[in-house]
């Protein structure tokens, strides 16, 4: 894996709800790559939205806050910005593809006027044929029309597609794609899909797409990155995890996806329920689920062993001699 583009470190997140702070997310650390599509994957609650969230100052103010990390980028730290610095990031340099449409767009103003806005705000050439060039980009037929269309106009696929359009009219250099086809049906999902390969080939874009579905991160991402319970689990190349998964969570997810993508009348399923931040403990997020759960693995969070990029919270995986990370033989 290459260069990268933004070092994540210790990220610590709590919300303030009923008069009790909880901490949702515990100590997030990952590395962007330059020029990578990385996908973070994990199920509902697992903390995907507010860790990046957090990097541009997009959680509620009122009752969110850092309590720690560090993310630096361009040799910066994002989390120790003023609000008017990281404006001059957000939508620029990194921009952010919400999860909710309605976050994104503007439903009483034109797809063309908005991204035009865009542009004139960060003092960019917003002449119409620059913005029907990105509408061209993302596959919308017909751009001349859709720039005078209204949200509400639009079929969700073509939603989904101006609301990349909008995250890419700046030409960032890393854009965040949250859940990028929740909205829309599977036949459309691998052409969105594709789309984020096309940009990335034709701007070298670094994206990170958040998902909870391993198909979407197999088919675009070079490297994944697995949440669970706030926390990283595991990282590594997407080849690399699936060949050969080396924490149980992304080894269960894995099955959860084979199993779908099979003919079996019996789903394969993962047991038990997500951890919430009210459950959590100072042992492994998942041991409560975990097959291969020992005693160990309730005495405190397992660290993050690290070699050559490929990583692991598992207390059960150990380090072997070499560069690889190995399996210990399990009693379970
Ligand atoms: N504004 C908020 N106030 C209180 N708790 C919050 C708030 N936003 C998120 N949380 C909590 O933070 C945790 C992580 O939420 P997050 O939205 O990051 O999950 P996610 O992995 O993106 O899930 P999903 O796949 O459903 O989008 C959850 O337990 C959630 O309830
Ligand atoms: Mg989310």
């Amino acid at each position: 894996m290459g260069e990268d583009l933004l070092r994540i470190r210790d990220l610590r997140v709590s919300f303030r709800t009923a008069g009790t702070k909880l901490q949702v997310i515990r100590g997030f650390s990952a590395d962007i790559g330059k020029g990578e599509i990385t996908g973070v994957l994990g199920e509902s609650g697992s903390g995907k939205t507010v860790s990046f969230n957090s990097l541009l100052g997009l959680i509620d103010e009122d009752t969110g806050s850092i309590d720690s990390g560090e993310a630096v980028y361009r040799g910066k730290n994002l989390l120790g910005m003023k609000e008017r610095e990281l404006r001059a990031i957000r939508g620029r340099l990194i921009s952010y593809v919400f999860q909710n449409p309605a976050q994104a767009m503007n439903p009483y103003r034109s797809v063309g006027n908005q991204m035009t806005q865009i542009l004139r705000v960060h003092g960019m050439n917003h002449a119409r044929s620059n913005v029907l060039d990105t509408l061209r980009d993302v596959g919308l037929d017909r751009p001349e029309l859709v720039y005078d269309m209204y949200p509400f106009q639009l079929s969700g696929g073509q939603n989904q597609r101006a609301m990349i359009a909008l995250g890419i009219v700046l030409r960032p250099e890393l854009l965040i794609a949250d859940e990028p086809t929740s909205f829309v049906d599977t036949s459309l999902r691998k052409r969105i899909l594709d789309l984020f390969t096309e940009i990335n080939a034709k701007y070298r874009t670094s994206i990170v797409i958040i998902t909870h579905d391993f198909d979407v991160a197999r088919h675009v991402c070079h490297k994944l990155i697995i949440m669970y319970g706030g926390l990283v689990v595991e990282e590594g190349s997407v080849d690399e995890i699936m060949s050969s998964p080396l924490h149980p969570y992304t080894e269960e997810l894995i099955n959860c996806t084979r199993s779908l993508n099979s003919n079996e009348k019996e789903l394969y399923s993962l047991q038990g329920m997500p951890l919430g931040p009210h459950d959590f403990e100072d042992e492994c997020p998942f041991s409560r689920r975990c097959r291969y759960r020992e005693e160990i693995c309730t005495r405190k969070i397992p660290d993050i062993i690290d070699r050559a990029g490929r990583k692991v919270r598992c207390i059960n995986r150990i380090v072997d001699a070499g560069p690889q990370l190995r399996q210990r033989s399990r009693s379970a």
